[in-house]
């Protein structure tokens, strides 16, 4: 079996925010998750431990081994069973510096809250991305069902502890009012990864009260951008009789405040920047230029197979370059690597033949006896592996037709060579602050093409200085500091909570404030410590 995790690679770097993690006034610190951030699978050879695709389970790993808290998530391995305790713990967890207890949802309760309400209704309702949500009765229950699994999985978890319980993303949009009922006592937040629609795309959700009551659960509510903020408390009001507090971003329901409040997510840049410097990954990386590029420019895009990537209309505007400048045919190879994702959701699957049928015209119209303009790589290539592609690549492209914030693009900054492009849609929110990266509109396929033409014969001066400043956009902005925020923002929030003691109000009704007032401290000097968050934050 494989080693759990190279835990001293993954130590964390001396500057990153997360040395400065403080304890949350004594509370245990609890993640909950579908996808987990590893899954024990066997097949003939043994059992391995696989890392999913996905960018949310990347961004939290350091923050569960800095506060060393327990995750709690969907068991996905054939073998996972035999990894765990009578409650799910993964034994012998030592090495990744965190808990992980797994949740064994039924498959066919998987099948419709996951596949049927989570990905073929949520997701297309978020991602305006012209893909038609379906909003089936029975995924519902299933979802409804789902939800309450994993908060009885979290009460028993935490039992009479005052917790932090940090909820990810849509599949779990009714956990914060389901654990608030069973567990008055914890501090609940959640981040929402994916964007927030705007009122009148949510609205034909039948069961948008509902998810907005679950999610109206949490203390702290976060987005990746303010706009995403705007859009939910937009909704909030169209669709619910709550308070909107636009000043300080709130929403007072049943006397009780969620703060909905901006995370920009991001990557471990020093880790991944360090990696990529080391002699063998750096021969990888050599080694891939060899063998995909020979001495052409080598192009790559990496992604789950989604319909919102946009790797349909990056296809069309490859075939669209090489109509419009044949003096760049066989000297740039695209490749493209496209994680199989969700693929028992028929979108999926039908998305991934048409991308097949696009990659062959492609390449049956412009490729040669020796070169192909497209070269597809559809598995699944573990992150480091992947770090190694950046940094053989003279350019990424990112072309989602919408995402919450793209974490290609921030590890492309962080892995790439100091001469590298970055050509990034419009639509994500990593575009908002990646700004020296070369803009693309994956709709408009003619001016994509031209965009990359001119990427690709940019300066190397102007390539080197862009990067340079992407870079410190990202150093500057790690996943560290996302952590710091909301960890600080959590904290804020108690204190919030242990100064509604102090009200008349609250205490005619006898209410026990949370964990540090009970035991002792809560003292408004304390309570006034933190600062705001940080500015731009709320
Ligand atoms: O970031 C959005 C997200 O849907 C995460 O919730 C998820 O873990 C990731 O993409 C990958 O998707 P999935 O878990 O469905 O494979």
């Amino acid at each position: 079996m494989d080693s759990m995790a190279s835990a001293k690679d993954r130590s964390l770097p001396k500057s990153s925010l997360l040395q400065k993690v403080t304890p949350l006034e004594g509370r245990r610190f609890v993640v909950v998750s579908n996808r987990a951030p590893f899954a024990h699978v066997r097949d003939g050879a043994g059992v391995t431990v696989e890392k999913p695709p996905s960018g949310l389970t990347l961004a939290l790993e350091p923050m569960m081994q800095a506060t060393q808290g327990t995750w709690i998530a969907n068991a996905s391995g054939n073998a996972d069973h035999e990894f765990v305790d009578e409650r799910g713990h993964v034994r012998q967890t030592e090495e990744i510096g965190y808990h992980l207890r797994r949740l064994f949802l039924p498959p066919r309760l998987t099948e419709d809250f996951y596949t049927g309400f989570s990905n073929s209704a949520l997701w297309p309702l978020c991602h305006i991305a012209y893909h038609q949500p379906r909003f089936e009765e029975r995924w519902w229950r299933a979802y409804v069902r789902a939800n309450g699994l994993f908060a009885e999985a979290v009460a028993d978890e935490i039992g009479e502890d005052p917790a932090v319980v940090f909820v990810q993303d849509f599949q779990l949009a009714l956990l914060p009012a389901m654990i608030r009922e069973r567990r008055p006592q914890a501090l609940i937040a959640q981040f929402w990864h994916i964007p927030w629609p705007n009122p009148e795309a949510f609205r034909v959700c039948p069961w948008r009260r509902e998810l907005l009551h679950g999610l109206l659960g949490n203390d702290l509510l976060g987005f990746h951008l303010l706009y995403h903020c705007n859009n939910f408390l937009d909704t909030v009001d169209r669709e619910l009789q709550v308070r909107v507090e636009r000043e300080s971003h709130g929403v007072m329901a049943q006397d009780r405040l969620t703060t909905v409040a901006a995370f920009p997510l991001s990557v471990d840049y020093a880790r991944i920047h360090r990696r990529v410097q080391q002699p063998d990954a750096r021969e990888a990386a050599a080694r891939l230029r060899r063998q995909r590029a020979q001495n052409r420019k080598l192009v790559l895009s990496v992604e789950r197979m989604d319909y919102t990537k946009g790797i349909l209309e990056r296809i069309g505007a490859i075939h669209r370059l090489f109509d419009r400048h044949p003096e760049l045919k066989e000297t740039v190879s695209f490749v493209h690597i496209a994680t199989p994702s969700r693929t028992g959701v028929r979108a999926y699957r039908d998305y991934t033949a048409a991308v097949d049928r696009a990659i062959l015209r492609v390449n049956t119209a412009h490729g040669r006896p020796d070169w192909q303009p497209v070269q597809a790589i559809h598995q699944y290539v573990e992150p480091e592996k992947i770090w190694n592609w950046y940094h053989a690549a003279d350019a990424v492209v990112v072309s989602s037709l919408h995402d919450g914030m793209n974490l290609v693009s921030k590890e492309y900054v962080a892995a790439g060579r100091d001469d590298g492009v970055l050509f990034l849609s419009e639509f994500t929110g990593a575009s908002r602050e990646l700004r020296e990266a070369v803009f693309i509109n994956p709709y408009a396929t003619d001016a994509f093409a031209d965009a990359m033409a001119a990427g690709l014969a940019m300066p190397e001066a102007e390539r080197r200085e862009r990067m340079r400043r992407l870079r410190l956009r990202v150093a500057n902005a790690d996943v560290g500091a996302w952590v710091h925020d909301i960890l600080r923002a959590i904290h804020q929030r108690e204190f919030d909570a242990q100064n509604a003691l102090f009200t008349p109000r609250a205490r005619a009704r006898g209410w026990k404030g949370p964990a540090a007032v009970r035991a002792g401290g809560g003292d408004l000097e304390a309570a006034a410590a933190p600062g705001p968050a940080r500015a731009g934050s709320y």
